[in-house]
């Protein structure tokens, strides 16, 4: 049985599964919050001994001995690290690990400690004869220790490290079959921040951090409409986008009749960007569908507005859809599991 344990800010979420002979089932998934319950939501007050209690209680409330699993797979969030596709010259072994290196200190917010790279050679480049295509992930020594010291300090073994935003990719592939043509895009809406991924079969694989995520929603109809955080946060879980609305339509609007930008309107604007920005690199923009994960991915409304407003297909991504076992575990927001499941799945592709 694998754990994969996803770390998130607002919430610890875990789903176990097992390898079967077509494919995984999954055993349980559950989830838990990471600060003080009935509070407003501060993540600059979050630190190490909140995510250790959180995790130490997920376990209690699902009721999981983790020293069961074959192998636990953690995460680390792509804004502490480099995920690139580069194309460089054919060469040895060494160099191109030199090389690669070399590449990945351009990439990585670098902290004053090394780099740590993985990478893999994915194939010779369509264009270049003499050219191949590598995957490099990387990420500083300081945040990758910092990492396995939090898992320690949760009484747990450090497994398999992987990165969220190709734990996305990979709950996504074993889900659904990825098209031969165009790309898929996934948006992971989380608490403080968003993970946009864009991939597809033979196509450059890119991600990106958005610096909005369901956090900002609540924050700005509790001050729009002056009323708490978490009865904000009930009434958009239960009326979406909508409930931000006024009830006299003057008054979303200034002076000279504009509409404000609303915290959507600045997310929707970073995703166009950001697609924007990949069709230029790579003169690829056949985007086929945007696929919405993490826990504020079913916002009312939500999955509409995006599509209105990119024109492209949008809908609410269950990474549970068609698993088997999935019937017998109750999970009430299954996106926000997605990542925590493309964890789980790692461990079947790497410890077989
Ligand atoms: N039923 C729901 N409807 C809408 N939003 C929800 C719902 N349940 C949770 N959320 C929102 O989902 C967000 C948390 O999602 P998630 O667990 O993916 O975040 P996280 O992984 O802890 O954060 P991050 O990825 O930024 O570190 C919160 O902002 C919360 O308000
Ligand atoms: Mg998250």
């Amino acid at each position: 049985m694998y754990l994969g344990l996803d770390i998130g800010r607002q919430y610890v979420k875990m789903v176990t599964a097992e390898k079967t002979k077509t494919g995984y089932k999954v055993i349980d998934a559950g989830c838990r919050l990471v600060p003080e319950q009935n509070a407003t939501y501060d993540p600059e007050k979050i630190d190490h001994s909140h995510w250790v209690m959180a995790v130490k209680e997920l376990f209690r409330q699902q009721g999981f001995n983790p020293r069961k699993a074959k192998g636990l797979i953690t995460g680390i969030n792509g804004s502490s690290a480099s995920i690139k596709q580069i194309t460089t010259m054919e060469m040895p072994s060494d160099e191109l690990e030199s090389a690669m290196t070399f590449e990945a200190r351009k990439h990585i917010p670098m902290d004053g400690t090394d780099a740590v790279i993985d990478y893999q050679i994915l194939g010779s480049n369509k264009k270049e004869v003499d050219k191949i295509d590598v995957g490099l992930v990387a990420c500083t020594k300081g945040v990758l220790n910092n990492h396995i010291d939090l898992l320690k300090e949760c009484g747990l073994k450090p497994g398999i490290v992987d990165v969220n935003p190709i734990a996305m990719s990979n709950a996504f592939s074993f889900a659904k079959d990825i098209p031969d043509d165009g790309l898929v895009v996934m948006l992971d809406i989380g608490a403080v921040s968003s993970t946009l991924v864009v991939y597809g079969k033979g196509e450059q694989f890119f991600t990106r951090d958005l610096p909005i995520g369901g956090h900002h929603f609540v924050k700005e109809l509790s001050e729009k409409k002056e009323i708490g955080y978490i009865e904000a946060q009930d009434l958009l879980f239960k009326d979406g986008l909508s409930a931000s609305k006024s009830d006299s339509t003057s008054d979303n609007m200034n002076e000279v009749g504009i509409a404000e930008r609303t915290v959507y309107d600045n997310l929707i604007e970073d995703m166009r960007r950001s697609l924007r920005f990949y069709a230029k690199q790579t003169g690829q923009s056949f985007f086929l569908k945007i696929f919405l994960t993490g826990g504020a991915a079913g916002t009312p409304g939500l999955s509409e507005v995006v599509k209105d407003k990119l024109n492209i297909e949008c809908a609410v991504f269950d990474p549970f859809d068609s698993m088997d076992g999935a019937d017998d575990v109750s999970i009430s927001n299954p996106s926000q599991y997605t990542t925590a499941l493309g964890l789980g799945i790692r461990g079947g592709m790497d410890l077989g």
